[in-house]
């Protein structure tokens, strides 16, 4: 072979390498693109930065909500719908066009028709249900860390945790495709100020984490395979580097 020849075939070696990559960015933007995530609790103060976290990475978001006004007032970029877990019937509409579902609903009150029984455990499995039934075989949920936990407190039937728990029973028996992220106490400053303790049940931390943070962790569980069928509990911790986790959550072990 010639020395110009030579040339020009190392010249288009090299090309070809730093096309390449370039090549395969726009290709997973463009399948993010195309698609359309459910967030349920997407009004509350995690789903909201859950929703953030979504557009930015190019995600369609379908933004639920018990009023579409409060839904639509997320933004023209989300597409939203009206619907109450606690009336299951009004689920499957939400549901139609969807690749996975994110749910961050909460119940605000210990009792009564909206409280932690009717909307952290009977909501969830309500939207479980409904995602089955649709096909949507992605879900993530935001859950407790003390979920499940023994002790008195929390098992008492008016605190979230016994409903969180049961609400996680039902996702992980129910086929889908879930990733279960169970935060501390929830607090609210911007997201990569801290490090992120993460780890599998039943080790309980105690500990808070900026609802940023999570919502970051949830993002990054839909955008990654390998958090199929894993927990995690998770606080900040300053002794850690901030984006050291999204490493670990490929090697983190399975439930
Ligand atoms: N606070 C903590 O320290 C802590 C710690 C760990 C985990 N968590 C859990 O993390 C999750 C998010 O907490 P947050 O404080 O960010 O939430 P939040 O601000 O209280 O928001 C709750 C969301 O749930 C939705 N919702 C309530 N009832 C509903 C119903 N019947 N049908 C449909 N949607 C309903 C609300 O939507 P609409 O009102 O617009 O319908 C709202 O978007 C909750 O599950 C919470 O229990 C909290």
């Amino acid at each position: 072979m010639s020395a110009p020849i030579r040339i020009i075939l190392r010249a288009l070696a090299v090309i070809a390498i730093m096309v390449a990559p370039t090549a395969h960015a726009q290709q997973s933007v463009e399948t993010q693109v195309t698609k359309r995530i459910l967030v349920a609790g997407a009004t509350g103060q995690s789903g909201k930065l859950i929703v953030t976290a979504l557009l930015e990475k190019g995600f369609t978001v379908r933004a639920m909500s018990r009023s579409a006004e409060r839904a639509a007032s997320l933004g023209d970029g989300v597409e939203p719908a009206e619907a109450d877990v606690t009336d299951p019937s009004s689920l499957s509409s939400a549901m139609i066009g969807v690749d996975a579902v994110l749910s961050a609903i909460g119940g605000r009150r210990p009792i009564g028709s909206n409280g932690f029984e009717a909307v952290d455990w009977e909501g969830n499995r309500a939207l479980i249900d409904a995602a089955k039934a649709a096909g949507v075989r992605r879900f993530i949920l935001m859950s407790g860390g003390s979920a499940g936990r023994d002790g008195f407190l929390y098992t008492l039937p008016i605190a979230p945790y016994p409903w969180k728990a049961k609400a996680e029973s039902h996702l992980r028996e129910s086929g889908l495709d879930y990733t279960i992220v169970a935060p501390g106490g929830l607090r609210d400053e911007p997201a990569g100020r801290y490090g992120v303790r993460l780890t599998t049940r039943p080790n309980y931390l105690v500990g808070q984490i900026n609802r940023a943070d999570v919502a970051e962790v949830m993002v990054a569980s839909l955008m990654d395979g390998s958090t199929i069928g894993k927990t995690f509990t998770l606080i900040n911790d300053d002794t850690l580097v901030p984006d050291a986790w999204r490493t670990e959550l490929a090697t983190f072990p399975a439930d």
